[in-house]
């Protein structure tokens, strides 16, 4: 049987930290045994935003690579390519444009929340609000639809981009004839991780979060500097380890010694240093297999540009042949 195509995106903006982690690509690892899986590394989308600093996104490209292959993306199994050696994609894009409105993409609620912290940052003129970031749900369409994608795994913030595609899918094959494949959102129940400072959502500019890549020094230091229970003074305290980050990530890591850690920590028999110094062990012994694995793909870069070489031609074969069928359907196919 077949295996059902599965692709997902992520912008090339930084590091992994924990919260992409246990929030979404540790699940990758796991679908790309089951599914034929694409993994895109969104460097057009990150541009919309971005387009004044190319050197920073060029860099991320190769970090979040080597992040997904450290964590156990497989070339073998999930084809990892670079959004923008696929010109295909941008093709599409054009072509999609015609079929969503300007006050429908306006209305998008990810691009409203993303235009309301525009404007916060750089004034209500709307002058920040390029037509290339209005129009990039159109081109996520096009990512998704350029390999058939039947299963997007994404979170929460991702559906209204997912329901904009599956519009753009439904006029387009309502107007040139059944071509495209409408792509359904595929929701794991992974949970939101919180940052070390007690909020909500981890991030990056947040400065809030513990990279995969982080090093020892910066792991101690971090761990070091998270939110406990702030009524704790004393080492005898009592303390409550449910409003405490460092219970949040012992559990997290599922710590063997996680009920005595609780007890003693309520019983106040736990001081908040050597419960931390625990927590930086374990998160040591977490990350080892994640490091050694950076550390060999970061001492052979030329197995890297291999591995994206061979994924961005194998992704291109795929968009190819889309890309033919969409044009005849269009009819612009002149000389086939
Ligand atoms: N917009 C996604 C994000 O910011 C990244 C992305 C780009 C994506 N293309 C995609 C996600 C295609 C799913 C499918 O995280």
């Amino acid at each position: 049987m077949e295996k059902e195509t599965i692709l997902t995106g992520i912008r090339p903006t930084g590091h992994l930290h924990l919260g992409h982690y246990f929030g979404a690509s540790q699940n990758w690892v796991k679908l790309q045994d089951k599914f034929d899986t694409y993994i895109e590394v969104a460097d057009v989308q990150a541009l919309t935003d971005n387009f004044n600093n190319p050197e920073k996104v060029r860099k991320c490209v190769r970090e979040l690579v080597i992040d997904l292959l450290s964590i156990g993306i497989d070339p073998n199994k999930a084809t990892l390519f670079i959004q923008s050696t696929i010109p295909e994609i941008a093709e599409l894009t054009v072509y999609y444009s015609n079929l969503v409105t300007i006050a429908r993409l306006e209305r998008n609620p990810t691009v409203k929340t993303e235009i309301k912290q525009k404007k916060e940052l750089f004034g209500e003129s709307g002058e920040s609000i390029t037509y290339g970031f209005l129009g990039y749900p159109v081109s996520q369409a096009a990512d998704i639809t350029a390999f058939k994608g039947k299963l997007i795994p994404v979170g929460e913030d991702q559906l209204p981009l997912i329901e904009q595609c599956r519009e753009i899918v439904r006029k387009f094959n309502s107007i040139y004839g059944e071509t495209l494949i409408e792509p359904k959102p595929y929701l794991s129940k992974l949970p939101r991780i919180k940052g070390l400072d007690g909020n909500e959502k981890m991030g990056k500019s947040l400065g809030n979060a513990i990279f995969l890549a982080d090093s020892e020094e910066e792991i101690k230091k971090k761990i070091m500097s998270a939110i406990t229970d702030k009524n704790k003074i004393k080492i005898d305290d009592k303390a409550n380890p449910d409003v405490c980050m460092v219970y949040y990530y012992h559990k997290l890591l599922n710590s063997k010694n996680l009920n005595t850690i609780c007890e003693e920590c309520k019983e106040g028999k736990r001081g908040c240093v050597a419960c931390k110094k625990e927590l930086i062990k374990e998160m040591l012994e977490f990350l080892k297999p994640i490091t050694e694995k950076r550390k060999y793909y970061e001492e052979n870069p030329e197995l890297v540009d291999k591995i994206l070489k061979e994924g961005n031609a194998k992704a291109k074969k795929v968009a190819e042949k889309t890309i033919k069928e969409v044009k005849k359907s269009m009819k612009i196919n002149y000389f086939d």
